[in-house]
Formats: C-alpha cells, structure tokens, sequence
C-alpha cells in the first residue's frame, strides 16, 4: 500500500506554506510515480473553531496510524485569550505526548547561496549540514517535584532535572541510527561535571554506543558545545542532548544558518509494526500573524520538513536528496522571499512563485 501522509496545516501562515508542499506531493505522483495516501485535517486554532478543541479525537486517531503527521503551524492572536485548556498549542501538545515523540530532530543547514545571510563568518557556515537530537518527552521541563513553594519567610521555585536510563537510552539510540545513516559521527553533550543525570547519561550512551562501533562517539560538556558550535560548527555532524540544553544549542545552531522560515523538524518515537518510528515533521516556526494571508511566508521550512520525512519516514533518501537540491538550485538562482532579503535592490518572490520554482526545479531534475 502507498505510504500514508496525514497533513495538519493549522492556523496563520500554516495553510499557505502547506499549500506549497501539496504541490511536491502531486510533482511526485504526476512525475515520479510515487503516490502518497495523504488525509487532511484541522489542528490548533482552525480545530478549535470547528469542535471546540485544538485536537478532536478522530485527528489524534488518525495521527496515531498514519505512517507520518506534516504539521503546519498553529496559534495566532485570536486565540490568546482562550482557556488553557484548549489553546491552540495544547493541540500541538496533545500529539506529541499520545505519540510519544522523544526524539526532536533539528537539522542546521546552510545552503551556500544564504551564507551570507548568517551572522557568522561566510566560510564558518558555508556548507554547514550538522543534526541536533533533542530529548523531547522528559527532563527538567516535566521532573518531579515541581513548583513554587514556601520555605521560611521566601518562596523557591523550584524544577527537577530527572532521567532515566530508559529514557537516555532510546533517545541515544535514536542519534546512533541517525549517526549511521549519515556522517557516522556522534558528539554527546551533557553537564557530568556537576549534574547526576549527566553522569548517567554519558554512562548509558557510552554503553549504547558499544553497539555502534562504526559510529565515533565523543562526549562533550554542554557549555564548551556551545562555544564550538559558534566558533567552528562544522566539526560536528549528529549531536545528542537532553531536553533543556537540546532547546537552547537547537535554537542557537539554527541561527547559524538564517532565517526561521529555513528550519525544518521532525519529532520521532517508537518504532510502529512497520519497523519506522511514529513521527510527525514540522517547520519550526510559528504562525507569524505579522505575514498571514500576505503571501510573504517562506514555504521552504515546509517544504524541508516534507523531505525529512521522505528521508525519515518512507525511506526515500535519493528523492529527500532531489527535493533539498531543488530547493539549493532555486536559492542559488537567487529566488528570495522577504525573509531572505539582505541584500537591496532584490524583489522578493511569493510563497506560491516558491513553491513553483521548487516544482520548476524539480522538473528540471
Ligand atoms: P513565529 O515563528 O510565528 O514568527 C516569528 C517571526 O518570524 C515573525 O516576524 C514572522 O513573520 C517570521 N516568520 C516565521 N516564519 C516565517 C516564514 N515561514 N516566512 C517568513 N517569515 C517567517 O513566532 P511568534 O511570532 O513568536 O508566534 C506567533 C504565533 O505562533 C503564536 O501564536 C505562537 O504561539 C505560535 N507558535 C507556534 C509554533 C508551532 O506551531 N510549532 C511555534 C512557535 C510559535
Ligand atoms: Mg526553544
């Protein structure tokens, strides 16, 4: 049966960048003769509109089968003042705990025609292709206990940093088979100078790397990542951390690269019967309401997430590696929507004259 593609394009901006990937997908079918099952439904704000909630059950039912989720955004200023309870992100939220999503990958990628567009130095990000593994279920944000407390004549806030060896160790795997099917190098980063949890978290991936012997492993504390990352980020290829520094170096390896509407993601979980694992692939920004129904939004964080999950889901790694060079051909081409606007003098394309040149380049392939 064909791969099956449930496609979530939520709120803001999240329908015009999907409308662009829908595009590829049909490229696919017309010209490749890959067809993909794909069904869509509402998430977020769109859903809360329609039942009441950010996520109806049926959606969650259907994520839960489906062999990879494409999310486009969700959130937007007409929700702000909602409960709680049902803010569009609880949609977000929602899929992410039912499927257990552990595992966050996000890949730094610097395509050489946006080189200039980083704030680091041309020849320190030209070329630059690493991958951040980030813990996503556990850790700091969700150890107990937790709180504000009293104590004396003060309050204490206070989080618990919390893993474990189960948890390390199937995120570590995670990174090792991701590490394979790349560069077969893994850096780990932790603080085993002065947290436990580092400790037994440099231990289990240390013991989890005796079954990769063809990956080279090495260890590194958190903070020096952080500094190698920004002096000479192109001595890593896949990086593992826990959920807190995986939020911060992710973020920061990001910016190496540009612009928001560049970053793709994948969340991935346990494997399902078929042997690939629950997944569900998103940009990584947001809704940007500062750009929604303007036809401004860069599709290609979209469109790079999809060929994440060509890569990662359907095992289609050469027609992953098509559709990143399409996209390469048309920066190089000098396409740019407003958010890669650096340089004056250059008019900016719109989401949809994006996404053609995207199939253009892909025709042309
Ligand atoms: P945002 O990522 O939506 O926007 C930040 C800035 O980047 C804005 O100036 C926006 O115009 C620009 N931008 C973002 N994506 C772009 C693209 N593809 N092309 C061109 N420019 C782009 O983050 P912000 O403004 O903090 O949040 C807006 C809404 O999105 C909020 O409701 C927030 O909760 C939600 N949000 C949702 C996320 C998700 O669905 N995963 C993630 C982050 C925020
Ligand atoms: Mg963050």
């Amino acid at each position: 049966s064909n791969p099956s593609l449930l496609i979530l394009p939520g709120d803001g901006i999240g329908p015009e960048v999907m409308a662009e990937v829908r595009k590829i997908i049909d490229w696919y079918g017309a010209k490749r003769d890959l067809a993909f099952d794909v069904s869509e439904d509402l998430v977020g704000g769109a859903a809360y509109d329609k039942h009441g909630t950010p996520l109806h059950d049926d959606t969650m039912a259907k994520a839960q089968t489906v062999d990879a989720v494409l999310l486009g955004a969700v959130g937007g200023p007409k929700y702000d003042n909602l409960d709680f309870s049902v803010k569009p992100e609880r949609g977000l939220l929602r899929l992410r705990k039912e499927m257990d999503l552990f595992a966050n990958l996000r890949p730094a990628q610097c395509f050489d025609a946006l080189a200039d567009f980083s704030s680091l130095k041309k020849d320190v990000v030209a070329g630059l292709d690493i991958m951040i593994v980030r813990e996503l279920t556990s850790g700091i944000y969700f150890g107990e206990p937790r709180g504000i407390i009293e104590e004396g004549n003060e309050r204490v806030g206070i989080n618990t940093q919390r893993y474990t060896e189960s948890e390390i160790d199937r995120v570590a795997r995670s990174a090792f088979e991701l590490a394979m099917k790349r560069g077969k190098k893994l850096c780990s980063m932790e603080k085993a100078n002065v947290m436990e949890s580092g400790i037994l978290w440099r231990e289990v991936v240390t013991e989890v790397g005796k079954e990769y012997p063809e990956v080279e492993l090495s260890h590194m504390y958190a903070d020096a990542g952080a500094m190698q990352l920004c002096r000479w980020p192109k001595q890593f290829d896949v990086i593992v951390t826990d959920n807190l520094f995986g939020d911060l170096l992710s973020d920061a390896a990001a910016m190496l690269t540009g612009s928001l509407g560049m970053l793709p993601s994948a969340s991935l979980g346990q494997p399902m019967e078929n042997g690939r694992p629950k997944a569900l692939y998103e940009p990584v920004h947001g809704s940007a309401p500062d750009i929604a129904g303007q036809g401004k939004a860069n599709p290609i964080a979209c469109i790079l997430s999809f060929a994440m999950a060509l890569r990662y889901s359907f095992d289609m790694g050469e027609e992953a590696d098509r559709l990143e060079k399409a996209v390469e051909q048309v920066l190089a081409d000098g396409k740019r929507t407003a958010d890669l606007l650096g340089e004056e003098g250059v008019t900016p394309v719109s989401t949809s004259e994006m996404g053609d040149a995207v199939v253009a380049a892909l025709d042309a392939s």
